[in-house]
């Protein structure tokens, strides 16, 4: 005990240093003098190494069963939402997240297939540890839990990238160059502080600006059945808005179609300004789950910077059912067309974090697409995301199948915001080219057989004469940008 509160006598106790320490005279042969603090250096660098090699008592829980998607583990104490991992006997490793309790066990959802884990595995958490502030570089300590599960990579370095759920590169483009991070839950921007839709945002597609004229900051819905165009028309949008940066989440779709889009529709310009997260249909749920909230994340995090972003989602439908595949498989009961109520919470909590920044940070415009199968529109989801979003485009297969691209649907279409941000006399156009477009479909059977009499119906007539026009003016091919000021002058030349 005596010998712990000396120093002297403790660092001496263990090494043959002691007897040069107390036979050195003091400073009288400067040689000597130097030996001797070379061999005290290197004694405190073995010291060192000895500490080093000592590694730190880590808490590890067990798994103790494994049904289906869920592993069940105990002996280890985590909050929901933490990471933690399994490792393998292999040297590999499975990654999990705490999804839901139970008495004291944890029920983990695992990011890859299970194959590997044995009985008794052990658990090892993944928090951040780091949560001491840093005076030098002021920034906030880690506070919140969601702040110490783990951060992905956020930044300039992700143009013209395309990333995983967990931001791992798929472009074989070497690692992401950034040293910023973010983690998956963005804060919660206070109502009242958001800035208002007051700004128009060019997308380029001409049916869009002229008639569904979309606000930066603005959230819509693209509801289609499949096959009719969605993802051509995101497209289209990706390349020809005039956003400031594009993030791209490709969710649940099929893997060709992420290699279709990139290549084909979105281009080596279009991706130049883009991020691309996919998380296709052959990960796990909770890893479409995370794709779609990364995206998010990479989107606030230019927006803080001051960007306009235009974000796309396709599609919040499978975003939908990966919800619903975990939260069936903890054992929440399921409610509207199999659809537990969690589904339902987990739907407005990401489409909240998108929309305007705080006055003076920038904007994320967000296109969400929602699967109308067999065109239903009444489906739980759709229901969902029209009343959470600013406004819906419809796209009808009927269209779609007279080869009339982009099938939007203008009658079934609406932008809320519209209203708001366009002058008069821009709506007063869009309005007449809707009710000529209105009155000759209504009246479509009977000009086709030819039972309608020219000059019954003035308002019919003008719709007759102008309905090439307008199908012309409504269509738009794939290579063609309309910015928004041509799609104006051709809308008042259209209906003049
Ligand atoms: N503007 C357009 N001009 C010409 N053809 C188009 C246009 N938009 C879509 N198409 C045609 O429609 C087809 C299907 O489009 P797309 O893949 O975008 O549909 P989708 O709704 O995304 O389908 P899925 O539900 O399968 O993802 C395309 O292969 C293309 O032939
Ligand atoms: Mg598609």
């Amino acid at each position: 005990m005596t010998q712990l509160n000396d120093p002297a006598v403790d660092s001496n106790s263990a090494v043959e240093p002691q007897t040069d320490i107390q036979a050195a005279a003091p400073a009288a042969d400067t040689t000597r003098d130097n030996i001797h603090t070379l061999r005290w250096q290197s004694y405190l660098k073995d010291c060192r190494e000895i500490i080093n090699l000592v590694e730190p008592l880590e808490v590890a829980g067990r798994i103790v069963k494994v049904t289906g998607l869920v592993m069940v583990a105990t002996g280890i104490k985590m909050p929901i939402g933490g990471a933690c991992f399994i490792p393998l006997q292999d040297g590999g490793r499975v990654e999990a997240e705490v999804v839901g309790f139970d008495g004291e066990n944890l029920l983990l959802m695992p990011q890859t297939a299970v194959d590997g884990v044995v009985p008794g595995a052990k658990v090892f958490s993944m928090e951040v540890t780091d949560t001491l502030p840093k005076p030098q570089f002021g920034r906030p300590p880690r506070r919140r839990a969601q702040d110490r599960a783990r951060h992905f990579p956020v930044g300039d370095g992700l143009l013209g990238r395309v990333v995983d759920a967990a931001g791992v590169p798929l472009d074989g483009l070497g690692p992401i160059a950034t040293d910023v991070t973010a983690p998956l839950n963005g804060r919660v921007i206070n109502p009242l502080m958001r800035a208002p839709i007051e700004e128009t945002m060019d997308v380029g597609v001409r049916a869009i600006n002229a008639m569904l004229t979309v606000g930066r900051g603005q959230r819509l819905g693209l509801f289609a059945g499949s096959g009719v165009g969605k993802s051509v028309l995101l497209g289209m949008m990706a390349r020809y808005t005039t956003a400031d940066v594009i993030v791209v989440g490709l969710i649940g779709e099929r893997g060709r179609e992420v290699q279709e889009f990139i290549e084909q529709i979105l281009g080596p310009e279009g991706l130049a300004r883009s991020v691309v997260v996919a998380a296709p249909a052959d990960v796990s749920a909770l890893m479409r789950l995370q794709g779609a909230s990364y995206a998010t994340t990479i989107a606030e995090r230019f927006r803080q910077q001051g960007k306009n972003v235009l974000l796309i989602m396709d599609s919040l439908t499978r975003y939908a059912m990966a919800q619903r595949e975990i939260a069936l498989a903890i054992g929440e009961p399921p409610a509207t067309k199999g659809y537990p109520p969690s589904v339902f919470a987990k739907l407005p909590a990401l489409v909240e974090r998108t929309g305007n920044g705080a006055r003076g940070e920038g904007s994320i415009t967000a296109f969400y697409t929602v699967l109308t199968e067999g065109d239903d529109q009444q489906d739980p989801i759709a229901d969902s995301a029209r009343a959470i979003l600013d406004g819906h485009i419809v796209l009808n297969r009927s269209l779609a199948e007279a080869g009339h691209y982009p099938a939007i649907d203008i009658e079934q279409s609406i932008s809320r915001a519209m209203h708001n941000i366009t002058s008069k006399e821009h709506q007063q156009s869009a309005r007449l080219l809707k009710q000529l477009y209105s009155r000759y479909l209504r009246n479509q059977d009977l000009i086709a057989v030819g039972a309608y009499q020219p000059g019954s119906d003035p308002m019919l007539d003008v719709a007759i004469s102008k309905h090439d026009q307008i199908n012309q003016f409504l269509q738009q091919d794939i290579h063609e940008c309309a910015a928004m000021q041509d799609s104006l002058q051709q809308l008042s030349q259209v209906v003049s």
